[in-house]
């Protein structure tokens, strides 16, 4: 390493010395040579004579003050220091950057043919020397000069105020943003694209254009994304009271991009991934996901740019609410039930599984040093959770009355968690004292619950505790205050009214304390409670549950969440005692009642199908591996695998029954639709482990009319090893090899391949036409998948993963550390292994560390984790 990079503290934040507020940015585009003018209107905040700019990866022009030349200055790796200053005034900065060479997708950058740019977090200083911090809003004016030709679409944030010919074959366009913002909120989009225009009318009825750049020749995957749009702007409205407030909203799909998609005022980026979609060539779960990536970035107009975060410590202010919110509009739009038990099964899997890792932190971290590394599911997910909890324990109404006053308070402006939380409390009245340690404390409590009947007194009680072991960053934990929503039942099914002390008692308890128990009154028979009802704390529940007491809640709880989790209660009794046997050498066994069960589920006519494929679906062997702290591959996925063909035997002709009944001609997004192809490609997952299921997996490639089916198909012959697998491989790669994002379906096939050959074929596909591993969503698919999703294979023995995985590594430390971060996550979780494995693991990040140029984003991870 040339510096050991330091880390930045929470508790150190000052107010900025200066700030500026306007900024006119002049663009003059050119591949290799683009020049960035940055004209600043600097405002003195203190009596410091020293402007420290942030800045990196680009050349120093020319510095002007006031119109003249500047020589008072230092320039050094991380920024710009002006001497010298003169209070306020005019700053002039000439900088010059290299798009085409930006490989870390990171600043200005070329993507395919189009210059974009990504600011978030601390992109901008790769543009200009500015201060680039979320608490210095400025007026934005962009002017952006490129050839006509090339680049027809001229564009950034705001409204379009002028336009013009240069010399040469070149143009120019003039943008306003008339909403003061800070720098990460920048975006310059230049490129020929096909555009989709529609327009919504606002609830106070004024007429915004709405625009969606795609690739040429893509404008019919366009659609839904428009649609998500225009949902999201008057779901906003219907339950935030929200409007936006510009006169355009512009949406631009690019092909690389290191996340999802980014909020930039008006003028939206976003992965292609998330925005193109057709019946040919995407999935219903691809449908659902650009629904609610087009919210989410929508919904953070106003939380996230209207209120943004003071320092980047606070980011959850605005990922946490943001995600809870586009939860909330999947949900209102689709299947509550359905949309929770995949968000619960994000947190339960890898949100958990960070809590337990070296990079465990708070949902607002105390340490950072590579900002990038913490766009975290805890962050966003757990964040979105506690969030969530705040309006469990305050109700719709309420809490609706603290977004009313945040917004009263701190729009316009940049804000941390406190302030929300402050807000929530003052219109509410609810005490959210101990709750704020959401905040601040990392780790997931584990609430362990036990209970007890008393028939002469018949009273019910249930004793609660709840304890959060030390995480690598936090050796101390207190105890939290958890809503734990319950629910008791009598022998017949019905709810037991709650009573404690002579008062009657809602379902959602106040659990504050290490231990306590809550005693109920009038209960006249020893009841089945439901507990955690709606995962209402993102904690861990133990809760000696016999299989008759889960069965039972399998089709007596009143709500679906309540009976799918007892499911996979149930479920994950008969693995871990399973787990156990394989250990010791003995067979995989599953009692005739929990089969039972689960065909009574299936055979249910009055659940919805879409809810039947998720009781039906098992845990993934990520998910049982978070429940160990010495994780058994290979016997988890012997179990897992034995489970599944054992239920396919036993429920083999409801199963089938059910997957011919459920045939549709015609392919449609309606919700109902939906839910029927996820069970039916359910049903088809267990089906191809028995002896027709090569033929019926053939089958329905063959006649697929759409990519859910199809892709179904092919994930069942690569789960089940079926000797179809090849022939599908090939017809589809023949089919869409001149599409990456297609293709990425198929790559996703080769990195969770079964077979012992896996890592070979990874190897030579590699070299396939449609894989560049400069690509984040091409080498997401294959090798992310591999790591992430393949875990015999990644974990064999021999070592072969864990070196290609470092190999990679290497490679992208240099090329886009971004994405070399997010890769190295499963090598952190090493102790979890045997030792065999730990010290083949360990080999590949200690050889990370020795490198010279390891980036800070590495450097942090590898570093926590070979502390561990
Ligand atoms: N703010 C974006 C979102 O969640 C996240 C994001 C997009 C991002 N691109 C990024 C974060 C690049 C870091 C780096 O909606
Ligand atoms: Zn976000």
């Amino acid at each position: 390493m040339a510096h050991t990079p330091q880390a930045k503290y929470r508790k150190d934040y000052q107010a900025p010395s200066f700030t500026i507020s306007d900024l006119e940015l002049t663009f003059n585009l050119f591949d290799k040579e683009t020049t960035v003018t940055a004209v600043s209107t600097v405002k003195q905040l203190s009596d410091s004579t020293s402007l420290v700019l942030d800045g990196e990866s680009m050349s120093l022009k020319e510095v002007q003050i006031n119109g003249e030349v500047w020589s008072d200055y230092q320039l050094t790796d991380t920024g710009l220091t002006i001497n010298a200053m003169p209070g306020d005034c005019e700053l002039t900065i000439v900088t010059q950057v290299n798009p085409e060479e930006n490989s870390a997708l990171e600043g200005l950058y070329k993507s395919g043919g189009a210059f974009c740019t990504q600011c978030e977090a601390e992109g901008f200083r790769r543009i200009t020397y500015y201060l680039d911090r979320p608490d210095v809003l400025a007026k934005f004016t962009t002017t952006v000069i490129a050839d006509k030709n090339e680049y027809p679409y001229l564009l950034s944030n705001g409204n379009r105020v002028e336009e013009g010919e240069a010399e040469s074959g070149r143009h120019w366009v003039k943008w306003q943003d008339p909403h003061p913002k800070p720098a990460y909120l920048f975006a310059l989009v230049a490129g020929d694209f096909d555009v989709l225009r529609d327009d919504y009318v606002t609830k106070s009825g004024r007429k915004v254009d709405l625009e969606i750049f795609v690739d040429k020749g893509n404008l019919d995957r366009a659609n839904h994304a428009m649609v998500s749009l225009i949902n999201s702007m008057k779901w906003d409205e219907e339950r935030f009271n929200l409007e936006y407030d510009l006169d355009i909203y512009m949406i631009v799909a690019v092909d690389f991009f290191n996340m999802g998609a980014m909020e930039n005022k008006g003028l939206n980026v976003f992965n292609s991934k998330y925005v193109l979609a057709n019946d040919q060539t995407a999935t219903d779960t691809d449908y659902l996901g650009i629904e609610a990536v087009i919210g989410h970035e929508y919904f953070h107009n106003w939380t996230g740019n209207r209120v943004t975060c003071r320092d980047w410590f606070q980011l959850s202010l605005k990922e946490g609410l943001t995600v809870f919110r586009d939860q909330e509009f999947s949900s209102d739009l689709g299947s509550r039930a359905v949309n929770r038990i995949n968000n619960v099964r994000i947190i339960r899997g890898p949100q958990f599984a960070e809590d337990a890792s070296p990079m465990s932190h708070p949902i607002r971290p105390d340490k950072v040093i590579e900002m990038n590394n913490f766009y975290t599911l805890t962050v966003y997910e757990k964040g979105s959770e506690v969030i969530r909890m705040m309006h469990t324990l305050l109700g719709e109404k309420a809490f609706q009355q603290g977004m009313t006053l945040y917004f009263e308070r701190h729009d316009g402006t940049a804000a941390t968690c406190e302030d929300f939380v402050s807000a929530m409390e003052d219109a509410s009245g609810v005490d959210l004292k101990q709750f704020r340690l959401w905040y601040s404390q990392s780790g997931t409590p584990k609430v362990t619950v036990s209970s007890e009947y008393n028939q002469d007194e018949k009273t019910y009680s249930l004793t609660i505790m709840q304890l959060t072991s030390p995480t690598l960053d936090q050796k101390e934990k207190q105890p939290l205050h958890i809503p734990f929503d319950i629910e008791l039942y009598d022998q017949l099914g019905h709810v037991i009214p709650l009573q404690c002390n002579g008062l009657k008692v809602g379902n959602v308890l106040n659990v504050t304390q290490e231990q306590e128990t809550f005693v109920f009154e009038n209960v006249t028979s020893k009841p089945v409670p439901s507990l955690l009802r709606e995962f209402s704390a993102p904690v861990i529940l133990e809760y000696d549950y016999s299989d008759d007491e889960l069965i039972f809640l399998m089709s007596h709880a009143q709500n679906e969440f309540a009976r799918w989790d007892a499911g996979q209660m149930l479920l994950a009794k008969y693995i871990k005692s399973n787990v156990a046997n394989v250990q010791n050498g003995g067979a995989v066994n599953i009692e005739a009642t929990v089969v039972d069960a689960f065909r009574g589920v299936l055979l249910s006519d009055k659940l919805e199908p879409a809810f039947i494929a998720e009781v039906l679906s098992l845990p993934s062997h990520n998910e049982v591996s978070g429940w160990y702290e010495a994780v058994d591959v290979d016997a988890i996925a012997d179990v897992l695998k034995q489970i599944k063909v054992t239920l396919a035997k036993e429920l083999s002709d409801e199963l089938s029954a059910i997957y011919y009944s459920l045939n549709q001609s015609e392919y449609t997004i309606e919700h109902s639709a939906i839910g029927q192809r996820a069970l039916r490609n359910v049903c088809l997952s267990y089906l191809a482990h028995t002896d027709g299921g090569e033929t019926l997996v053939s089958a329905q490639y063959e006649n697929s009319n759409n990519m859910t089916d199809t892709i179904a198909a092919m994930n069942c012959a690569n789960m089940a090893k079926l000797k179809c697998r090849e022939s599908l491989m090939e017809d589809y790669s023949n089919k869409w090899s001149h599409d990456g994002l297609v293709m990425d379906k198929w790559f996703t096939l080769q990195g969770t391949n079964p077979s012992s050959d896996a890592l070979n074929i990874i190897k030579k596909t590699m070299d396939h036409s449609a894989f560049s591993i400069k690509n984040p969503n091409r080498t997401r698919s294959l090798i992310g998948a591999f790591l992430n999703g393949n875990p015999v294979q990644f974990h064999d023995k021999s070592g072969e993963g864990y070196r290609f995985a470092g190999e990679i590594i290497r490679e992208l430390n240099s090329s886009n550390p971004q994405v070399a971060s997010r890769l190295i996550d499963p090598l952190l979780k090493y102790r979890k292994y045997d030792a065999e494995r730990q010290a083949l693991i360990k080999e590949q990040l200690e050889s990370l560390k020795s490198l010279d140029n390891l980036a800070k984003d590495l450097y942090e991870k590898v570093n926590k984790a070979l502390e561990s």
